[in-house]
């Protein structure tokens, strides 16, 4: 399972739900992880679980400053960054004209303008290493639904930043991979549904990307729970 040795990854969004899977399974891998979010209680409670492999580091994601000090701390205290996780991200849910201004603006700070800010801070140190960036975008990323309107409208300008991403960084050998997962079983919605996929089973698929076999490149994975017959509509 020492497939990750030596590699250096930054997982956003770290502190509980599918970042969290994350991190355990890079650790489990053999990484070093660096678990970031606000949260440093969790934060510190998932750092117990490998003491020797994730270092916590509290930050917003929306706050510059802080993504570049994320960004500086890693590669000085570890030397290097191999892996890149965008994975923070908010949901925010109403018609149009329900949705708050305040909604908005988070989610687009949140699930898009901190993806761009922990990239562009990154990216050097990704071209040095030939490394990865996952961002994890959702289906709602690949089709609309009432009430999405903010949500979606993040998550498909994420995949437009992913593919710009993959065009800049195709001729520096830096794999860009976007996951777009279905519902997961997270804090993520208030009572996500029995089938939903589990925060493991993604955390499973982003390892599998970053662990593709020389020459290879999964741009792109959409997943999906498979709904019990008798649920769908
Ligand atoms: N759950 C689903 O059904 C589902 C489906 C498709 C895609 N996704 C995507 O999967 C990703 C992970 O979601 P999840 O289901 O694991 O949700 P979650 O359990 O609610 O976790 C969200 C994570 O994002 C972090 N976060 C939120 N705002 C942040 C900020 N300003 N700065 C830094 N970190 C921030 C939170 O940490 P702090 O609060 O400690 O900062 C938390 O660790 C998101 O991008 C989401 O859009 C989720």
């Amino acid at each position: 399972m020492a497939d990750l040795n030596g590699k250096v990854a930054i997982v956003t969004g770290a502190s509980k739900g599918l970042g969290a899977a994350v991190a355990r399974r890079f650790a489990k891998s053999g990484a070093q992880v660096v678990a970031a979010a606000r949260n440093r209680d969790k934060l510190e409670a998932l750092t117990r679980e490998y003491p020797d492999q994730i270092l916590p580091i509290q930050c917003d994601i929306t706050q510059p400053d802080q993504v570049q000090d994320l960004i500086n701390t890693t590669a000085k205290e570890l030397e290097r960054i191999d892996i890149l996780v965008n994975n923070a991200g908010i949901g925010r849910f109403g018609k149009v004209q329900d949705l708050s201004i305040e909604d908005w603006d988070q989610m687009m700070d949140v699930n898009l303008k901190g993806v761009f800010l922990a990239c562009k801070y990154a990216i050097p140190h990704l071209i040095r290493s030939k490394g990865h960036i996952v961002n994890v975008s959702s289906v709602a990323g690949t089709v609309t639904f009432s009430g999405g309107g903010g949500y979606c409208a993040s998550k498909f300008g994420l995949m437009a930043l992913s593919e710009v991403l993959t065009q800049e960084l195709k001729k520096e050998e830096v794999k860009v991979n976007t996951l777009c997962p279905g519902s997961i079983q997270t804090d993520f919605f208030d009572d996500p549904k029995d089938y939903a996929l589990s925060a493991e089973q993604v955390a499973e698929t982003v390892w599998l990307m970053v662990t593709a076999p020389s020459g290879v490149i999964y741009n792109q994975i959409i997943m999906r729970p498979q709904v019990p017959p008798e649920l769908q509509k």
